[in-house]
């Protein structure tokens, strides 16, 4: 018999010692190629919500340890961003320019619906809107689909926003006033997000440096805006003299090195998981460097994607991305308080927010 009392929920996995999981589900067919795994972090303020990465990890071993990770730090995104949705992620384990088929999609996509609602999908590295349509012919727990077929479409729209939300709130902690109106921005990579976020930079009276390996991205923000400064690689501008440093590329931009060579004094942009180990945040800290959490201030990408749910509104879904500047505002004021840097400040309001807000449903409702 299952010894009840004994479980905790606070007892570790086998897994690079994270916090148990609620559920996690491995899927195969060997007839379409699919090889996935869905971890659900928590359901403690809802259904779980976060995308779909498709990416040949080099063992099952990676791939589960990614997706453990990945859909934790979902429940915290989506506890801050003010969403009733717990923390969800799935990957399938492959080459998305070779292994990706209508079959496989679909297939994926009954793993999905097999869950009943305990986990929505969306899109993420190696997956696309178009791709999300099809994983929805399978399954009624889908967001991040293409306009066409009444989805959010490409969510760095409101990423973008929502990080320049973020970066106000920065200005406003540091200067007292939340623009970024004369102050100098180096923005890392001008992708999909990155190159929105230059968009409201300079509209906003910033002055923008920006550096991306791509050619073609940089020519697009050079068409868009002449006035955008550009910078050899991320070593150049790490070490230009800014205001603003705003990672908007790869995970990992902030280690020692580059913290060490940072001349601004705000560190504020669109990538997920900026800080290389733990322990950055407090060298940041250290150094009088106000680092805006990564997950607090990209989060208009979820907002945008779960509003999809109950009928995408880019109005309303727009509204609640600009909370992102309070939210921003309120973890600054809570690490002040605390005396902690505000990546600890962030993660203790999302666990109480889950915690309290998660609670609520021991009460019993009479039927
Ligand atoms: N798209 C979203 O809605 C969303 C939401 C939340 C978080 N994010 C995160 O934001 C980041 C950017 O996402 P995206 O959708 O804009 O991706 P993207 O692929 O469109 O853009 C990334 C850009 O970074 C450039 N780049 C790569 N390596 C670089 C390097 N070493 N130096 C300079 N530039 C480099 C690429 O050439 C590309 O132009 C990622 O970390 C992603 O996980 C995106």
């Amino acid at each position: 018999m299952t010894d009840v009392f004994g479980l905790s929920h606070k007892d570790k996995s086998p897994v690079s010692g994270q916090a148990r999981h609620e559920q996690v589900v491995f899927c195969s067919d060997e007839h379409s190629g699919l090889h996935a795994i869905i971890a659900i972090y928590n359901t403690a303020l809802g259904p779980s919500l976060g995308g779909t990465r498709f990416y040949p990890y080099p063992s099952e071993q990676a791939a589960l340890a990614d997706v453990l990770n990945l859909s934790r730090a979902m429940a915290y995104k989506n506890a801050l961003a003010g969403l009733d949705l717990g923390g969800g992620k799935a990957v399938i384990i492959g080459d998305p320019a070779t292994d990706k088929s209508e079959a496989l999609l679909r297939v994926y996509g009954r793993f999905v619906q097999s869950l009943g609602g305990r986990y929505y999908t969306a899109c993420d590295v190696g997956t696309y809107s178009e791709d999300m349509d099809v994983v929805a012919r399978e399954s009624s727990y889908v967001t991040g689909r293409t306009p066409a077929h009444g989805g959010a479409g490409d969510s760095s729209i409101l990423t973008a926003y929502g990080v320049f939300q973020g970066m106000r709130a920065a200005a406003e902690h540091v200067y007292g006033a939340p623009t970024l109106r004369g102050r100098r921005v180096g923005v890392e990579g001008v992708g999909k997000v990155g190159h929105r976020l230059v968009d409201h930079l300079v509209a906003d009276g910033a002055e923008v440096v920006v550096c991306d390996v791509s050619e073609r991205a940089v020519e697009r923000v050079l068409r868009r805006h002449p006035e955008v400064a550009v910078v050899a690689d991320q070593l150049e501008l790490t070490g230009a003299d800014l205001d603003v440093y705003a990672p908007c590329a790869l995970g990992g931009a902030l280690d020692d090195d580059t913290v060490a060579r940072l001349r601004a004094g705000i560190v504020c942009g669109g990538a997920n998981n900026q800080l290389a180990h733990p322990g950055v945040e407090k060298e940041l800290a250290d150094r009088g460097v106000l680092y805006a959490p990564d997950y607090v201030v990209n989060s208009g990408g979820v907002i945008q994607v779960a509003d999809e749910i109950q009928g995408f509104d880019m109005d309303r879904a727009k509204a609640k991305a600009t909370q992102i500047y309070d939210t921003t505002l309120k973890i600054f004021a809570a690490a002040a308080e605390d005396g902690v840097p505000p990546a600890v400040a962030a993660d203790r309001l999302a666990e109480r927010r889950m915690s309290e807000v998660g609670r609520i449903r021991g009460i019993w409702l009479g039927h």
